[in-house]
């Protein structure tokens, strides 16, 4: 018996990986987060498959299902929303399924926030701009660690992936500003890759009013950089026809007539 820990994917059920529809179809038990998992992912599990939403359960209540699987030898697809490794609350049922000496293994899925870079149609790092993206959430009832405050990772200036915190839009424009500046580029995608999937765009001086104008109060990634609207970036080395790597031998520069007079 084993737990499959898999990653649904944002909404788009053909986003859900060859390996994770495998195991869905294949295993006597579906555990799922009904809250943001689309019924399609969950429709391809056996007509005798025990299917329980787990939404409305608390961490013991899953090991539950799952030590009565384990009774049993059946398998559990476990499946969360998004990248399992990603706000998932996964290391804890993986911390009490050690415990409990039981087997698992984990399908990534496509996260959230790479399928609102998808909708938006834009690249996170860009070369001389951005070359680091922080996944993080506005701190709400979960506080902070140290160190991990929105003043503090604003410093960067890097690329931000803001989970969870679309209610919070108000506190992280408060936060971002003064290290962002207010023209920032924001933009919030709602249910990414769904079929009711909302964009709205801005920046950190207008977002929170068009936000609230558009009605948009959950499952919402908001992402902020320079990167979102940029269009006077450097190409990257990799197809560089001068630059050498791995796969390529690169090419000096051949000088136009033009060029070796101005020389
Ligand atoms: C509990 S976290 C789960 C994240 C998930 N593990 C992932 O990798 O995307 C839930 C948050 O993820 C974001 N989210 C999940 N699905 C989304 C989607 N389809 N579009 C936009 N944001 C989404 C929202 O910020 C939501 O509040």
């Amino acid at each position: 018996m084993r737990v499959y820990i898999i990653g649904a994917g944002p909404g788009d059920p053909k986003l859900l990986t060859l390996r994770g529809a495998e195991l869905i179809s294949s295993c006597p038990v579906v555990l799922y987060t009904g809250s943001l998992v689309p019924k399609e992912v969950i429709a391809r599990a056996r007509a005798d498959a025990k299917v329980m939403d787990s939404s409305g359960m608390t961490l013991e209540q899953i090991v539950e299902v799952i030590v009565a699987a384990r009774d049993a030898d059946q398998d559990v697809a476990r499946v969360h929303t998004g990248d399992p490794m990603i706000f998932g609350s996964t290391a804890e049922q993986m911390r009490r399924l050690t415990e409990l000496g039981i087997g698992y293994e984990i399908i990534p899925g496509v996260s959230s926030f790479t399928a609102a870079a998808a909708a938006l149609g834009r690249e996170l790092t860009l070369p001389e701009l951005s070359q680091t993206v922080i996944l993080t959430r506005a701190e709400g009832r979960t506080s902070m660690p140290e160190g991990e405050k929105l003043e503090a990772l604003a410093k960067h200036q890097a690329t931000l992936a803001l989970f969870l915190s679309i209610t919070l839009l108000k506190d992280v424009v408060r936060d971002l500003t003064p290290s962002y500046g207010a023209d920032c580029p924001v933009a919030v995608v709602h249910k990414a890759s769904w079929p009711d999937q909302v964009i709205v765009t801005g920046t950190l001086a207008d977002i929170a009013d068009k936000v609230r104008a558009a009605k948009l109060n959950s499952t919402s990634m908001v992402l902020v950089g320079r990167v979102l609207t940029a269009t006077e970036f450097a190409n990257s080395k990799l197809y560089d026809p001068e630059f050498t790597h791995r796969f390529r031998k690169g090419e000096p520069a051949v000088k136009t007539q033009g060029e070796m007079r101005a020389d």
